[in-house]
Formats: structure tokens, C-alpha cells, sequence
């Protein structure tokens, strides 16, 4: 049997006299009499985390714009003249060894699903041998018997981790002493600092005063004495923000562009009185803002926000991206077994395998430099942002070409 918002709230208060605070705690189809019975006392900032796992599990949450990757095709190298088993997609992240250039983003913490969510995609990336980011920290900086649901040192003890926070929160909510400690914590090898301005504006109840945010970035990327990572969650980065990123002293720029998961749209599925279905395909393109992003400025780029196969991982790379990261393809998973995210990795790192070896590029560096043609709506998009075609589509001339090529 479902409950009304108000039963559920009179239950919850008399049952462990709960004070609910300005954020939601409450889903339509998540409580049920019987999960509230054998439910321990959670606080709202659980029920919301558990509330976004089962959106983004069972509901339509993904923009109708796409990353723009669709626009962007490789040019296919009919003979290969390689192994595509030599093929070599190591790199480094952090200044660590990977196996391949992506990394599974930032995804939950903070409720009791988190925990074995956190411990299935860290153990897989363990296994597979690349990167992990957990989801925003701020449910054990609130109630730090939820710090367990983020620990993943203990079946991740090598690969590079990412802790996780809202810039947001760093207004006015937080100072250097607990993210600094957080991160020590859960042994992070830097921070990812979101930005979420577009959950926070379609909600009624979000956090819209961002003044200052700018100078707070700036005081923490300097501050924390660990490499930071300023992200986006779906909406993308301009160059005009991938600036400001760099010049407040980010170490790398996630662009979580528009063409995947949407939060607004996860929000608009927890309370239709928002803003969030309106604003479902705001912001840049994956394609798009990672172009822009790469033209802009000199730190690393992940690209991620709509990457769903190993085509698309090496079309991101081929565009300047130094990493791919993915979230809602792991996710389903991740709520069943370890196992299964190492084989959703595993068919998406075969996948850039195939994909390099049918471009004739034997190495992450080489799929750099390979041509690449971008046609429809991003090719507008970069046009219309100066950005010249050329020097995707035409890097060698024939001469060169002639030159290199030697069979
Ligand atoms: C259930 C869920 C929870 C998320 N929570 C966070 C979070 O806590 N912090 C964050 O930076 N991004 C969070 N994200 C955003 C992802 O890290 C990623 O930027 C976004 O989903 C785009 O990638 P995708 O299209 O592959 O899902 C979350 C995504 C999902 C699906």
C-alpha cells in the first residue's frame, strides 16, 4: 500500500519524532508500509538519495537532446594492418596507471543501497583497472554514521577515487577542515566539486543563492592540498565556465554535458510542481561543450553526460577528451553484483578496442590525432562558436599524408 506524503510524514514524526528540514523527504512510489516498518530511522537526505537511485532506475530520465556524439563519425581505416588484441589503452589518472581512460561518475552515498551500489562499482573498477567517483559526501557530513556507505578502500585499495561535493554546499555550509578530512577519510585522491545549478533552479525548494560561488571554488581548489575536478551533472560546461575553472585553479574539468541523465528530470519525477520537465534539455551538448571546453583551456577533460558505448568513449577522445566517464549504464548493475559492472566495463573497453582498430589507431595518443567529421546540429553549434572545423576533420594535408604513409 502507497502513502500520501502527509501519512507518511505523521508516521515518520511519531514513530522517531523526526525534524524534516527544507529539503524533500518524501517520494510517492518508494514508501510503502511495510519498508517504513523495517525501516531504521533515515534522515531526509537518505530518503532523497535512495529516492534519485530508484528514479533514475525505473523512470525516463535521460535528456530528448543528444550528446551530439551521433553528429561526430570516425573515419573508418579499412586497412588496419594491426592486432586489435595489441591494442593499448592505458593512460594515467591522477598521475595513476589505468587500463583504460574512463572512469565510473559519481553516483550516491548516504543510504543504505549506496553502500552496496559504492562497494559493486568500486570493486569492478578495481578489478577492471579504472577510475571511480563516489556521489556527493554531503549525507555523512550531515550524519556521519553514513561515512561506511562511502568507504571503498577496502576493495579498491589501488585505483584512483574521487570524493565528491556541491559547490553549493561550500558557500556558506562548509570550510576547508571536514572536505579536507572527508577526503582523507575515505582515502580520495582528489575531490570532484559539482556544479548543479539547474537541479537546484527547477526545484521549489532548491538552493538558488549562489553569490560567492565563484571566489569559493577558487579558495577550496586552493586550499584543499588535493587535485580538484570541477564537474558539471548534465548540463554541460561552456568555455566561458571552463575559464573560470581553470583560472580558480581546477586540475581537471568534468564537462557532464547534456545528452545523458537529467537531473531536472530526476527531480520532476520526485515533485511535479517544479521546473524540472521544462528545463530537461537544458544546457550544452556533450559534443559540444567538450569541443568548446578543450579550445578554451590546458587542464585535463573528462567527457561524460550521454556516453553509452565504447564508440562514443573514442569519439570523446578524439575530440580532445583525455577520459570518458559514465553513470546511469552502471547503475542497474550496480544494484545486482560486482560482477555485473565488469562485464558493462569490460563490453564497453572491448567495444574502443574495436573501434580504434577500425580507425588504425594503436594507442590512446593516436586516436588523438585521427581525423574526425562533425556534421548536424554540433557542427552548427561549433560554427556559430567560431570554432574552426578544420583542425578536426583536415589535420594533415594530402602532402603529409603522402609523406607518412609509407606501405
Ligand atoms: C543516481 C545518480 C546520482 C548522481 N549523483 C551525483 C552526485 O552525487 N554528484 C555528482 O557530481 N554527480 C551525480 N550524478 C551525475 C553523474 O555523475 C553524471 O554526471 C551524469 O549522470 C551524466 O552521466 P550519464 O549520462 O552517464 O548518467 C548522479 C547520477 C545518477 C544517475
Amino acid at each position: 500500500m502507497l502513502l500520501s506524503k502527509i501519512d507518511y510524514i505523521r508516521l515518520i514524526n511519531l514513530k522517531y519524532s523526526c525534524v524534516f528540514t527544507r529539503h524533500r523527504n518524501y517520494t510517492q512510489s518508494i514508501c510503502t508500509i511495510s519498508d517504513i516498518m523495517t525501516t531504521d530511522k533515515k534522515s531526509d537526505i537518505e530518503i532523497r538519495k535512495e529516492s534519485h537511485i530508484k528514479v533514475c532506475l525505473e523512470e525516463d530520465v535521460e535528456s530528448e537532446v543528444s550528446s551530439g556524439l551521433d553528429d561526430v563519425t570516425l573515419v573508418h581505416h579499412a586497412i588496419p594492418d594491426m592486432d586489435r588484441d595489441d591494442i593499448d589503452l592505458s593512460c594515467k589518472f591522477l598521475g595513476k596507471d589505468m587500463n583504460a581512460p574512463l572512469i565510473v561518475e559519481a553516483i550516491t552515498g548516504g543510504a543504505k543501497i549506496a553502500k552496496k551500489i559504492n562497494q559493486n562499482l568500486a570493486r569492478a573498477c578495481e578489478e577492471v583497472g579504472i577510475a571511480f567517483g563516489c556521489g556527493s559526501v554531503r549525507a555523512a557530513l550531515v550524519d556521519e554514521k553514513l561515512w561506511d556507505t562511502y568507504k571503498v578502500r577496502d576493495v579498491a585499495p589501488t585505483i584512483p577515487i574521487l570524493s565528491n561535493i556541491g559547490l553549493v554546499q561550500l558557500i556558506d555550509e562548509y570550510d576547508i577542515r571536514p572536505i579536507k578530512d572527508s577526503c582523507k577519510d575515505i582515502g580520495a585522491d582528489g575531490i570532484a566539486i559539482h556544479l548543479n545549478a539547474v537541479q537546484e533552479a527547477v526545484q521549489p525548494e532548491g538552493n538558488i543563492n549562489w553569490k560567492g560561488s565563484f571566489e569559493r571554488l577558487k579558495y577550496f581548489c586552493q586550499n584543499l592540498g588535493i587535485p580538484v575536478v570541477v564537474k558539471e551533472t548534465g548540463a554541460g560546461i561552456s568555455r566561458e565556465t571552463a575559464i573560470m575553472a581553470e583560472r580558480a585553479g581546477a586540475a581537471m574539468i568534468d564537462i557532464g554535458g547534456l545528452g545523458g541523465t537529467s537531473f531536472s528530470m530526476v527531480e520532476h519525477y520526485r515533485d511535479k510542481s517544479g521546473q524540472g520537465a521544462l528545463f530537461r534539455n537544458w544546457g550544452l551538448p556533450t559534443a559540444c561543450s567538450l569541443v568548446e571546453c578543450r579550445q578554451a583551456v590546458n587542464t585535463d577533460i573528462i567527457a561524460s553526460g550521454g556516453i553509452r558505448s565504447g564508440i562514443d568513449v573514442i569519439k570523446a577522445i578524439a575530440l580532445g577528451a583525455n577520459h570518458a566517464g559514465m553513470a546511469l549504464p552502471v547503475l542497474k548493475a550496480a544494484t545486482n553484483s560486482h560482477n555485473d559492472v565488469v562485464s558493462v566495463l569490460t563490453g564497453i573497453i572491448d567495444e574502443m578496442r574495436s573501434c580504434m582498430f577500425l580507425c588504425g589507431a594503436g594507442s590512446i595518443s593516436e586516436i588523438s590525432k585521427k581525423d574526425i567529421v562533425v556534421l548536424g546540429k554540433t557542427r552548427y553549434w561549433l560554427m556559430a562558436r567560431g570554432i574552426r572545423l578544420d583542425n578536426l576533420s583536415n589535420r594533415e594535408s594530402i602532402d603529409a599524408l603522402r609523406e607518412k604513409i609509407r606501405f
